[in-house]
């Protein structure tokens, strides 16, 4: 197929066009701002007519979930607005769209995993403009597209919990002072690579609609941050702490954890054990 990713600088589209070409059955096109601006109807229309893709991916988006708060325009433009124009110029040429999206449409306050059943919530802007993402693209495109709802998502490229904590817990140790890390917040982390091979594995399948598609397992951010500081050799203490002693800008979900019930359905749930996932990242080079 030919694929037309979107956002291929970030965090996940990076991995994916590194994923897609190495599987050597497909035509990558990686593109991102500002050759392309999603917000832009004009600008959309004109990279996928030139690329004429069968499926465009979009990994772009807003990501910053503090800024979203203050930024509320620009997250509902490039969240959810900008999701009519890609479902639209990929409608005109009959391409499948993929787009990515989160946990944080729910509001974690749940005590088992969400599936796709589940109502959304969100509680924050982030999660309230990728909720309307969503649903602009079903309405407009439901008939040809797929949706993935992704989690706790890191991996080589661009900023995420494994890095910071590597970070921290190196200033950490050199002042000798724990690491404090939340143990009241769950979720799964789920490396980039591993959501990449679950979409391209599924891509050709004729599926469409929204899939939860994270690592399998779960676990709190100390639980995570202790496996990063073990892996990683860091001399720190990690010390348990709650929500209310490490205060957010905005609020964080309690409980993120997405069971991939319409993947498994399929026997389509490739996604492997979050700590599996998380040993396989550190032994590619990126990794370490
Ligand atoms: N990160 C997570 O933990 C997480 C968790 C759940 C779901 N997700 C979802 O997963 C997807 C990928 O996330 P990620 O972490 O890979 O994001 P990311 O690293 O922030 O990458 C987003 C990409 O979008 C590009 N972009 C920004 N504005 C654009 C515009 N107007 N037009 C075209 N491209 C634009 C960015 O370019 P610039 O760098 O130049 O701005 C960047 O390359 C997103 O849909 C996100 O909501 C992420």
């Amino acid at each position: 197929m030919k694929l037309l990713i979107i956002g291929s600088n970030g965090q996940l589209g990076s991995d994916l066009v590194k994923t897609a070409e190495s599987l050597r059955r497909h035509i990558v096109v990686p593109i991102d701002y500002p050759q392309i601006d999603i917000r832009d109807k004009a600008s959309v229309e004109s990279v996928v007519n030139d690329a004429a893709p069968d499926a465009v991916i979009n990994c772009a988006a807003f990501t910053a979930v503090d800024d979203c708060e203050t930024k509320r325009d620009t997250a509902f433009a490039l969240n959810a607005d900008a999701c009519g124009n890609l479902a639209l110029a990929a409608k005109a040429r009959s391409s499948l769209l993929i787009h990515i999206s989160t946990d944080y449409v729910f509001d974690g306050t749940a005590s088992s995993p969400y599936t796709e059943n589940d109502n959304a919530n969100p509680r924050t802007v982030y999660g309230k403009s990728k909720l309307r993402g969503e649903e602009i693209i079903t309405e407009l495109y439901g008939d040809n597209s797929m949706i993935f709802r992704i989690a706790w998502l890191y991996g080589a490229g661009g900023k995420n919990f494994v890095k910071t904590i590597r970070r921290v817990a190196s200033s950490c140790s050199q002042e000798n002072k724990p690491l404090k890390v939340v143990n009241d917040q769950f979720g799964t982390p789920t490396w980039t690579v591993s959501v990449c091979r679950q979409i391209l594995s599924v891509i050709d399948g004729g599926e469409r609609g929204i899939f939860h598609a994270t690592c399998e397992g779960d676990c709190s951010w100390f639980d995570f941050a202790k496996e990063i500081v073990s892996a990683y050799g860091i001399g720190a203490e990690v010390s348990p702490c709650t929500t209310e002693e490490y205060p957010s800008k905005t609020p964080r979900p309690r409980y993120s954890v997405l069971e991939n019930a319409r993947l498994k359905a399929l026997n389509a749930n490739i996604m492997p054990e979050w700590r599996e996932a998380f040993r396989e990242f550190l032994s590619t080079e990126e990794g370490i």
